[in-house]
């Protein structure tokens, strides 16, 4: 874990070229999140068809007192994947946090969210971290350990595979004393169509999303590929429950980087993420074998959207 630095955390480079290197290329999401890119998510979040960001917002409104109660007021509000820290800023009426806590592949974005929060919330103690939630990672020690509750909305859980979710939802428990809390949304199964529609919008935004991920690339493997080679592919897969985003290569492409390079034919792809839904039941049986505790479950009417409080088992 690295204070706010902008440079990009672990061994990009590596880890990238193995991915474009497989049989079936791929690009991890997390590489999605350079400044523009995160600029480009949060405007996905405005969009229309991509109700996850609306849905959790309006059911979060509807907690009120009975979240504060679950959840604990007071505590350090520990904000995973924190972008422009607005979610959690509009819990901090209802918990109270002493501290908040930020963490962000993204450090770059994250410091002038945290500026503007230490500006607009005299008294409130403010910290943020860069952070991989891919790799190994502890909070640093200066982040008391107890009255811990973690904050991970934006079904971000649905990112990683289920055993993966599992390995991810422990690593939190371990992070947590027995009075420790997690707040977490999760997006739920519900008909293709409009899962498809969430993730390739009609204004080309996802896709722009989905495309900018190769100009970080070319940053940071030195690789050159060519946006225009490439378009935005987005599907669900009912076996796994999990909409699947990829590139396509448009033509035959060559793509080089330093000490390495790849074709692609026309129509291949390279999988750059999964997003997968959830049934409640489903992500209260991974929460237990991850040492949680479901303890309150809110959703909206159509039953799209959960937000989860769970307690340290
Ligand atoms: C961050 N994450 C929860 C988003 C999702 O819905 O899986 C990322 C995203 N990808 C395309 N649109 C949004």
């Amino acid at each position: 874990m690295q204070e706010l630095e902008p440079s990009w955390p672990g061994d990009p480079r590596r880890e990238l070229a193995a991915g474009l290197m497989q049989a079936a290329a791929q690009i991890a999401p997390k590489f999605f999140y350079d400044r523009l890119g995160s600029a480009l998510f949060a405007a996905i979040c405005q969009l229309e068809e991509y109700y996850p960001t609306r849905t959790e917002r309006a059911v979060l409104s509807h907690c009120g007192e009975d979240l504060a109660t679950v959840a604990g007021a007071g505590r350090t509000l520990i904000d995973l994947g924190a972008g422009d820290c607005v979610k959690a800023e509009r819990l901090f009426a209802l918990l109270k946090p002493q501290r908040y806590v930020a963490l962000d592949i993204s450090a770059d974005f994250l410091e002038a969210s945290l500026a503007r929060l230490r500006r607009e919330h005299h008294g409130l103690v403010v910290n943020g971290y860069g952070c991989d939630f891919t790799s190994d990672w502890a909070l640093p020690d200066e982040v008391p350990r107890d009255s811990r509750l973690f904050f991970y909305p934006g079904s971000s859980i649905g990112n990683f595979s289920p055993e993966e979710a599992r390995a991810f939802l422990a690593r939190l428990r371990a992070n947590v004393e027995a009075d420790g809390r997690l707040l977490i949304g999760v997006d739920l199964v519900k008909d293709p169509a409009t899962l498809v529609a969430a993730y390739d919008d009609a204004l080309g935004v996802t896709a722009a999303f989905n495309r900018n991920v190769l100009l970080h690339v070319n940053r940071l493997l030195g690789a050159d590929f060519s946006i225009a080679d490439w378009c935005h592919v987005a599907l669900f897969e009912p076996v796994q429950s999990r909409i699947e985003m990829h590139l396509e290569a448009l033509r035959p492409v060559s793509v080089s980087w330093p000490g390495g390079g790849r074709k692609f034919s026309a129509g291949e792809r390279i999988h750059t993420e999964n997003s997968y839904k959830y049934r409640q039941e489903d992500f209260a049986e991974l929460l237990t074998l991850a040492g949680w505790n479901s303890v309150r479950c809110w959703t909206d009417s159509r039953r799209w959207f959960a937000v989860i409080c769970a307690r340290a088992a």
